[in-house]
């Protein structure tokens, strides 16, 4: 029987820890150490000596929980800080860090970020989303975090939401398939491997299938974070974000019809069980009346009865709060429903007073308790947390590196979509080219939300090439290109052959993206006016995190490219728009024709219907 202490790296016991050691630990541990397991604190919010002192489960980073200065090498120092804590509590029980790794390490100044995953859908490339995982898995492991609060299983049925770009593809069998692999790769070896990442696969269940209007963000204190956020992160308040329909779908409420939610929504999960996933998010959203976070049919009888589902479940930011405004019967609910830990995150103290109450009131029942935390530990004990609960440092070089950012620039090539060509693509090295659009030459803007900040934000924000600096590395002589944000260079730069106009949303989050209208707005259609009027030919490339509602006739457009997000290697349009690669992306969604189409039904007639995408032949 190992001895509690594994943590002498000295000798570095191969005690292999098996469940009679988790039931062994777990008849040692006291009713508040195992409550202090189910709870997890963000790292701005828990008191030094907290984690030592309750035995607390998991620090996370939410979107932005960044050291300062953000650097790996800061993250690993703060990481590795709260797991030394951990291992001096009273048990030593190695905690668990999350942070959202959902396009590579992506709070991170210097990481690599990957094509967020309406990209990755379009690549149909599973060897490709296993690779990309690996990567992300090598740099998170760097920093010390062993837990990726990825992959997004969504399928969002009405691209109005704000977590759209987050879903792989509105087709179920793309989502299983890339889901699996992504699971597979920060597996790597195996979860006890040393640079293995734990997955958490997310939003348990039918989170992209809510109801226009239906969303219950009505806490008034998440809102009032949300507009310090908003006011921080955009140029607009949340007043005028929620104008344009910000919080009207996220976290609302679904009707999808039980057999719709087993065939299309639950297949990612059983897709990412299968590859051996072992942590699921639950959902903010409702499903038939019910919030998902005290849902016991699908967490308790479905997940883990039919599927027999072995890991642990962890609460959304918040999400046991959003069930009622009384607290402690929120906390009753939610555990109750099958909930194993609750990302609380703030008020730890409260939600373990609250928790202790109700199992010493009968309210929730001892074993469930025990099975919560039976649950935790094993995954700790799958992840060799309790033999090496440190990772190696060495790693922190390849944050970043030229070789990831290679991975990652064959993902964005692999992820563009050739919706038109009237000829003009595949460029000339020599071609005499206007670029227009602020988003042509912006890491933050190309990279969108989930990227060093929670909704991303336009400007130099991280280490990366731009859609423009690609373009003028790929031409015969960079002078050829001629760059201006609105398109109006002088008179003298006289007419030219090819004009390419960048035409982006601005970064946004979750319910902070939801808009009534996808339409271009007047910025777009003047950008693209100015740019008409000086070149021969005209490219238009699309930088969102969904279809965007487009003027139905193309007038004057002679190539449209759905870019996507495509991260900081945006050297990989440039790949493609020159010839060095071929187009090979193909729409993970249906794009629709008109506003009036969404959210899109079947027999809505597409502008251009998922699959579809040209190679570099002439479109008719
Ligand atoms: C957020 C998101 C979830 C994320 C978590 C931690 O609210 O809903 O996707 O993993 O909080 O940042």
């Amino acid at each position: 029987m190992p001895t509690l202490n594994q943590h002498d790296h000295t000798n570095q016991k191969s005690t292999s820890w098996t469940s009679d050691a988790v039931e062994a630990l777990l008849s040692q541990m006291t009713l508040l150490e195992k409550i202090a397991q189910m709870t997890q604190v963000e790292k701005n919010s828990v008191l030094p000596g907290d984690v030592a002192h309750f035995g607390l489960g998991s620090v996370l980073s939410g979107g932005g929980g960044n050291p300062d200065p953000n650097t790996p090498a800061t993250w690993r120092a703060m990481v590795e800080g709260f797991q030394q804590e951990a291992l001096r509590s009273r048990l030593g029980i190695p905690l668990l860090y999350g942070s959202d790794g959902v396009h590579g390490h992506s709070n991170v100044v210097g990481a690599t970020i990957f094509p967020h995953n309406i990209g990755l859908g379009c690549t149909r490339d599973p060897d490709l989303l296993r690779r990309i995982a690996r990567v992300t898995a090598l740099e998170c492991v760097a920093t010390g975090v062993r837990w990726d609060f990825a992959p997004a299983v969504s399928i969002p049925r009405d691209i109005r939401w704000g977590r759209t770009f987050e879903g792989y593809s509105q087709d179920s069998s793309v989502v299983c398939e890339l889901a699996e692999a992504f699971v597979e790769g920060l597996k790597g070896e195996g979860w006890n491997s040393a640079t293995a990442v734990l997955p958490s696969v997310k939003h348990f269940i039918a989170d992209g299938a809510t109801r226009w209007g239906s969303s219950m963000r009505v806490n008034a204190l998440q809102l009032e974070v949300d507009q310090t956020l908003a006011n921080a992160q955009t140029d607009q308040g949340l007043a005028a974000l929620m104008e344009k329909g910000a919080w009207q779908l996220d976290q609302g409420a679904s009707t999808l019809e039980e057999e719709v939610l087993r065939r299309e929504d639950l297949a990612g999960y059983i897709a990412a069980i299968r590859a051996g996933a072992l942590n699921v998010m639950v959902s903010y959203s409702s499903w038939q009346g019910i919030r998902m976070h005290q849902h016991r049919y699908l967490l308790t009888d479905v997940l883990k009865g039919e599927l027999g589902f072995q890991g642990f479940l962890v609460s959304d930011w918040e999400g046991v709060q959003q069930i009622s405004s009384d607290f402690y019967s929120s906390v009753v609910a939610s555990i109750n429903a099958g909930m194993d830990m609750v990302m609380v995150p703030f008020d730890y103290k409260a939600f373990i007073a609250a928790l202790f109450e109700a199992v010493s009131r009968g309210d929730v029942a001892l074993e469930r308790i025990d099975d919560a935390v039976r649950r935790i530990l094993h995954v700790k004990e799958a992840l060799g947390l309790f033999q090496n609960p440190l990772t190696d440092g060495t790693l922190l070089g390849q944050v970043g590196c030229p070789e990831h950012r290679t991975v990652a620039q064959e993902a964005v090539r692999k992820s563009q979509v050739l919706l038109k060509n009237d000829g003009v693509l595949p460029l000339e090295r020599g071609t005499r080219m206007l670029v227009a659009g602020k988003a042509a030459h912006d890491i933050g803007m190309q990279c969108g939300g989930w990227t060093i900040s929670w909704m991303g934000q336009a400007g130099p924000i991280t280490s990366g090439t731009t859609i423009l600096e690609g373009i003028r590395a790929t031409a015969e002589d960079p002078s050829l290109i001629v760059y201006h944000p609105n398109g109006n260079v002088d008179a003298d730069a006289g007419q030219f052959e090819v004009g390419l106009v960048v035409i982006a949303e601005e970064p946004y989050a979750e319910g902070m993206g939801d808009r009534a209208d996808l339409s271009l707005n007047p910025e777009h259609l003047a950008l693209l006016e100015q740019v008409r009027a000086k070149c021969a030919k005209m490219i238009v490339l699309i930088v969102s995190g969904r279809p965007l509602v487009l003027p139905e006739a193309l007038e004057g457009w002679d190539a449209l490219v759905a870019s996507w997000l495509p991260g900081t290697e945006g050297a990989g349009i440039a790949d493609v728009l020159y010839g060095i690669y071929p187009f090979s992306g193909k729409l993970s969604f249906h794009w629709p024709r008109s506003m009036a189409d969404l959210p899109l039904s079947p027999s809505s007639q597409a502008l251009f219907d998922l699959g579809f995408g040209l190679s570099l032949e002439r479109n008719a």
